[in-house]
Parts: C-alpha cells; sequence; structure tokens
C-alpha cells in the first residue's frame, strides 16, 4: 500500500515511515522541517518538503502521489504552549488538518490515521482510561485534536472514510537508527538524558506534592516502536471499519521513577531538584489499552521502562547533538 505520513520527518512519524517500510509498504513523507529533521526521514521514503496551510501544495502532493491511505502526524504538539498560544493549535492545527481532510476527501483517500493524544481526558472519572471515558480536553492542543477527530466522524457518516484516531499517552523511546530531538526540548526522558550526556547540570522535577506514591506525577510510557506497531495493525484494520484506541503500557511511572532507571541504565548521578508544578499537569495518566488488544491483538514488545529509557538512552549516546552532526 502506498501511504503518505505528514510529519514523517519528526519523531514518532519518522519511526513509523521507518517501520512501515521494514513492513513492505511504500511511503511519500509530507513535512514543513518545522519540528522535524530532513536526516531522520527514512532514505526509501519520498520526501516531500511542505506546508499542510497550503491547499494548493496538498492538492499537488495528492495529484501526483496518489496515496492509498494517509497517517496524519505533522501538528503543534505541546499542552503548555498551547495555553499561551491557543490560536497556533485551534487555528493551525485545526486548519492544516482541514485542508488535508478536504484534499484527501476530494482525491478519493478514503483512509486515514489520526495520532491523537491522551489530552482529551483532563478529568478521568477511572484510572486506566478506557475509550468509553468522558472527553474533556485539557488544553487548546486536547482540543485541536478532539476537533480533528469529530471531524473524521462526520466523513465516515458521509463519505465512508475509514479512519482510526490513536490516542497517544507518553509516546518514549527509540529504535537503532531514529529518535527523540526536540528544539526545545520539553519532554521527561530526553531532558533526563541530556543531563546524563553532560549537557544539563540537573534535572527540575515538576512538583513533589501530587497525591501519588513519591509525591511525583505518573505516566504511562511506551515505547514508540510499539506505537508504530500499532498504527501499522490499525492501518490494516480500517477496511473492518473506524476505530478509536487509547495506547499505553496499562502502568504508570512516577517522575522520580524515571530518573532513578535513567540513573541505573546511564551510571551518572543525574541531579534533581524540586520545582514548582508545570500548569497543566494531571497527577496520573495512565491507559486502558484492552480495545486494542482485543481487537487487533496489539502486544506492546518494549512495554518494560528500563527497555524503553534504555533504547533512547543508545540512540542520545550515538546521536549527542541530535541530527545535527
Ligand atoms: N517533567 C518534569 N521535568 C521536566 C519535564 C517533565 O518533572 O523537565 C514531568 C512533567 O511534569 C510530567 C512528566 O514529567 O509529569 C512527563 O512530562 P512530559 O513533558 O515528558 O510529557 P507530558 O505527560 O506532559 O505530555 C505528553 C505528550 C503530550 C500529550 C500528553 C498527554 O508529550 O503531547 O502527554 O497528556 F498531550
Amino acid at each position: 500500500m502506498k501511504v503518505l505520513v505528514t510529519g514523517g520527518a519528526g519523531y514518532i512519524g519518522s519511526i513509523v515511515v521507518e517501520q512501515l517500510i521494514q513492513a513492505g509498504e511504500t511511503v511519500v513523507v509530507f513535512d514543513n522541517l518545522y519540528q522535524g529533521h530532513r536526516a531522520a526521514v527514512h532514505p526509501a521514503a519520498t520526501f516531500v518538503v511542505g506546508s499542510l496551510a497550503d491547499r494548493s501544495a496538498v492538492d499537488d502532493l495528492l495529484n501526483e502521489h496518489r496515496p492509498q491511505a494517509i497517517m496524519h502526524f505533522a501538528s503543534h504538539t505541546l499542552v503548555g504552549e498551547s495555553m499561551e498560544n491557543p490560536f497556533r493549535y485551534l487555528g493551525e492545527n485545526v486548519t492544516n488538518g482541514l485542508n488535508l481532510l478536504q484534499s484527501a476527501v476530494q482525491h478519493g483517500v478514503r483512509r486515514f490515521i489520526l495520532s491523537s493524544t491522551a489530552n482529551l481526558f483532563d478529568e478521568p472519572a477511572r484510572m486506566p482510561i478506557d475509550e468509553a471515558e468522558t472527553i474533556v480536553p485539557g488544553s487548546p492542543y486536547g482540543e485541536s485534536k478532539y476537533i480533528l477527530e469529530r471531524m473524521l466522524y462526520w466523513l465516515d457518516r458521509t463519505h465512508d472514510f475509514r479512519y482510526a484516531a490513536l490516542r497517544y499517552f507518553n509516546a518514549a523511546g527509540a529504535s537503532a537508527e531514529r529518535g527523540e530531538d526536540h528544539h526545545p526540548e520539553t519532554h521527561l526522558i530526553p531532558i533526563v538524558l541530556s543531563v546524563a550526556l553532560g549537557k544539563r547540570d540537573k534535572v527540575i522535577i515538576f512538583g513533589d506534592d501530587y497525591p501519588t506514591r513519591d509525591g511525583t506525577c505518573v505516566r504511562d510510557y511506551i515505547h514508540v516502536i510499539d506505537l508504530a506497531q500499532a498504527h501499522i495493525l490499525a492501518l490494516r484494520a480500517l477496511n473492518r471499519g473506524s476505530r478509536v484506541y487509547n495506547l499505553g503500557n496499562g502502568q504508570g511511572f512516577t517522575v522520580k521513577e524515571v530518573i532513578q532507571t535513567a540513573r541505573e541504565i546511564s551510571g551518572h548521578p543525574i541531579p534533581a531538584e524540586i520545582g514548582l508544578r508545570r500548569p497543566g499537569d494531571p497527577d496520573v495518566l495512565i491507559a486502558s489499552s484492552d480495545r486494542i488488544r482485543g481487537e487487533l491483538g496489539w502486544e506492546p514488545q518494549h512495554a518494560d521502562l528500563r527497555d524503553i529509557i534504555e533504547s533512547a538512552w543508545k540512540w542520545h549516546q550515538a546521536h549527542p547533538h541530535g541530527y545535527e552532526e
């Protein structure tokens, strides 16, 4: 199958591209290189630099390459930034997604996978969080993903569009060749590992007065390769109907546990200091992925936090300056 991957030069997108190619699919990457890296794009993929804000560029892309399915990763993705600059999310994320969907319908592409987020669940009644949980977006970022999920819901009903919305919890880890390199970096694991590499003095723990076992926030870290495999399974299941899945390991780790595991793996003391809470951080986020396990037979291969951090550590050691060599 020929798959168009928007954001295929970014962290998760580039690893999904790699896994798609290893699975024998043909891939076209579309990315504006705002956060992505040219070097992250698998050499077997066709790479087109461009912006989803430019509707005619999207039409040209679909005209020329005629994909059978689209995986849409290209997005602004930071909860905190979205609270400061809501229009970047409620505006750009939404209109770029809309451009892509309109063009897809016009060109007869009716299979679509959306990267969605755990940020849809700001007030979960139950933990772990399953797909029946009430949707309460926690930020303009989460809201922008929910708006795209709703567009897909209606396109399914009006245009026989088949989609999967995959709501990631905390994507982490690396493949042998591709890893996480954001500018600026805000995510816990790459920050902790940059301390171990001597690029930062310490990590600030954003609050230790949460109602959790050690006072720091609990998150469900999922290996990016397991996430990629879920995309491939979902793609192959689309002809059996649209679907939404929460994606995590079903196990939570505190910020302090992540730092301690990274100390053991790297052998570096990784100094940590307690700072203020980061606005908008929920205390606990753990996914129930029973639905995708049951329906698609998804089984994470790297569910252990140690495996996840080890893979990231290997990548960061091999790429101490990220993709800028
Ligand atoms: N943290 C620190 N210090 C840091 C960075 C992070 O203590 O320097 C803490 C955060 O407060 C949080 C945990 O580490 O408790 C994980 O933070 P990340 O920034 O790595 O990830 P988030 O859980 O905030 O965000 C992730 C995705 C978002 C997604 C969100 C769902 O990156 O895209 O999960 O809620 F929306």
